[in-house]
């Protein structure tokens, strides 16, 4: 998993006025509501002794910790021990992570560079995938798979007739495709069987994608650890625009992809795949229209090293 990048971690919503534990990036985090309203992280384990801060509670802006009730404000400092009201406090401070709060999502940055990058679902990708002011559907949901296999996945459109056999069918020869990449910034486009689906990776793990130009949506594929990964999925579509059906075309679309396709049928195949390293694809044997995929793990490796 790489340091020194954004990764949506929950929905903002989810985060209400208790503690929330999550684990991500193969930490046991703790996210809450600071003095201002604000979403904070931290690692989830007091510098007393270990207790975990999702167990505790908030009180008068500050966290306090279940165990024995040390508090802690916005900025990690210790502000309260109560067994030794006046004792030092410097020593105690939380481990505390850059937070942003940016298209309904929690965004936390996974080290410690000074200057923080842009996140990668800027405001121009953001108006891409709701240029016409449709209606979205989110959803959230966790794999038992590296956020890997998920993403190298986003780029590969010749999986379709195939794992996708019964609900898909469509001719299995790649009549066009094109890749490149630019930076953290991969693009595939291509088609096959009358299918014209485009896809653009930011960074390891956000991605957006489009399909016949009418069914949009940006995939964040947050690693839990080496072999989970959290998932968050936002619909759009611009094939039904009838007020009252719009919504229920977006949630049709949502359940049909993320249900039947991903859930349903990719991930079976995704737990299959044999890779002693899930970064290191060695073994593969690449064929053109694999170019995507080359692409991402090219950048992966840049962006790891
Ligand atoms: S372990 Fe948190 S206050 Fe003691
Ligand atoms: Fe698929």
């Amino acid at each position: 998993m790489l340091g020194n990048q954004w990764y949506a971690v929950l929905p903002m919503r989810s985060v209400g006025r208790r503690p929330v534990p999550i684990r991500r990036f193969g930490s046991d985090l703790v996210l809450w509501r600071g003095s201002d309203g604000a979403i904070r992280c931290a690692f989830d384990a007091c510098p007393h002794r270990g207790a975990a801060l999702s167990r505790g509670r908030i009180v008068d802006g500050a966290l306090s910790c279940r165990y024995h009730g040390l508090s802690f404000a916005d900025d990690g400092r210790c502000r309260h021990i109560p067994a030794h009201p006046s004792r030092d406090r410097s020593d105690l401070c939380l481990r505390m992570f850059p937070v942003r709060e940016a298209r309904g999502l929690v965004w936390v940055f996974n080290g410690h560079d000074s200057s923080l990058p842009e996140l990668p679902w800027t405001d121009e990708i953001d108006a891409h995938l709701q240029s016409d002011g449709a209606p979205t559907l989110d959803i959230t949901d966790r794999f038992d798979v590296s956020y890997l296999r998920v993403m190298e996945n986003l780029t590969d459109y010749h999986h379709v007739p195939f794992v996708h056999r019964g609900l898909v069918p469509i001719k299995p020869e790649v009549t066009r495709f094109e890749a490149w990449r630019e930076g953290q910034h991969v693009h595939t486009e291509g088609a096959m069987g009358g299918l014209e689906a485009e896809t653009d990776i930011y960074g390891p793990c956000f991605a957006v994608l489009s399909f016949a130009g009418t069914a949009r949506f940006a995939v964040c594929a947050t690693p839990i650890d080496e072999g989970n990964t959290w998932l968050f999925a936002r619909y759009s579509q611009c094939l039904v625009r009838f007020p009252g059906l719009t919504l229920l075309a977006t949630w049709l679309l949502g359940q049909f992809d993320y249900r039947l396709l991903q859930k349903l049928q990719d991930a079976p195949v995704w737990r299959s795949q044999r890779l002693a390293d899930p970064a290191d694809i060695r073994r593969y044997t690449l064929l053109p229209a694999d170019q995507g995929v080359r692409l991402y793990f090219e950048m992966h490796a840049e962006l790891a090293s």
